[in-house]
């Protein structure tokens, strides 16, 4: 498959998505956000592909959505097309596991597209922020959402109303990136990441992730209650049998993703 903003390839079990339009640093316009979805869609229904990265280029991960291509919307055009729903959500909604790889800027739709992963690895250059209040208008892909809970009210608001960006030290303190590994290491230490996902059991990855997601969406017990079902369905795969065999019998799991 060949895009004109995005590289993709496979490295083992993992499905690595570039994001590639480095004059523009990555801005995320309507091609992109549509091939996106679609390389998204491919890795999805690969099943080689046990988890996905994506990632930027090192000066950018992608600098928001493309002021230039939405600056002459009208409030009709936005409301009629649902701006920002269509393509964008798609990596919220993927359901392999999917971490992203971020150096550099990582601003507006381009560190919301970053929380809508499973989490964030951070190169030691990268910057965040939600910038959105310098250019007229206000996070639009779920960032004054997925920030909140993220990093809590204070910073949240401190991000999105000063506009002002945050190291990767900062964002690492803030629980925002799980880790900071250095520019030059953070393809590398991300694919190792996700083959270490890829390489068990891919149905129960997917439960885990679900139910983690599910925890921003209902309260505790109800969240528990989800969780114990699906540990209970964790037992009508083959995979669970076969990790509590291998442990028993002191052997290497084989996982047949069933
Ligand atoms: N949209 C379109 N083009 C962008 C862009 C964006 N978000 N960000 C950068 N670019 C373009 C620049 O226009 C420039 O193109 P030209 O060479 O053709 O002029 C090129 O990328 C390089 O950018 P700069 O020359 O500005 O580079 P810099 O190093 O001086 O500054 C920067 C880097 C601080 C990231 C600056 O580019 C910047 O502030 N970008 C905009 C950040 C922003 O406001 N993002 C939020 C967008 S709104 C949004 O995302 C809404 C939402 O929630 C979905």
């Amino acid at each position: 498959m060949s895009y004109e903003t995005l590289l993709t390839e496979k490295r083992g079990r993992v499905g690595l998505i570039t994001l590639n339009r480095p004059k523009a640093l990555n801005a995320l316009n309507g091609v992109l956000i549509r091939e996106l979805a679609e390389a998204i869609e491919t890795f999805e229904s690969d099943h080689d592909v046990g988890a996905l990265v994506l990632t930027g280029g090192t000066r950018a991960f992608a600098a928001g959505a493309d002021i230039k291509e939405m600056a002459q919307k009208r409030y009709i055009d936005c409301y009629l097309e649902d701006f920002i729903t269509k393509g964008w959500e798609r990596t919220a909604q993927c359901r392999k596991p999917i971490l992203a790889a971020v150096a550099g800027y990582a601003l507006g739709g381009g560190c919301e597209i970053a929380m809508m992963c499973d989490f964030i690895i951070a190169a030691d250059n990268a910057l965040f922020g939600q910038p959105e209040i310098t250019v007229g208008t206000l996070p639009g892909a779920g960032g004054t959402q997925r920030l909140a809970r993220a990093v809590g009210k204070a910073l949240a608001m401190d991000l999105c109303l000063t506009g002002r960006q945050i190291t990767a030290e900062e964002a690492m303190r803030a629980g925002l990136v799980s880790r900071v590994v250095p520019v030059s290491s953070l393809l590398e230490e991300s694919v190792e990441a996700a083959e270490k996902i890829a390489e068990r059991s891919l149905p129960i990855a997917m439960m885990i992730k679900e139910c983690i997601n599910r925890s921003f969406e209902v309260n505790l017990s109800e969240g528990i209650h989800f969780e114990r079902r699906l540990f209970h369905a964790s037992f009508a795969t083959l995979d669970q049998k076969e990790g509590m065999d291998a442990f028993t019998r002191k052997r290497s799991p084989y996982w047949t993703h069933s």
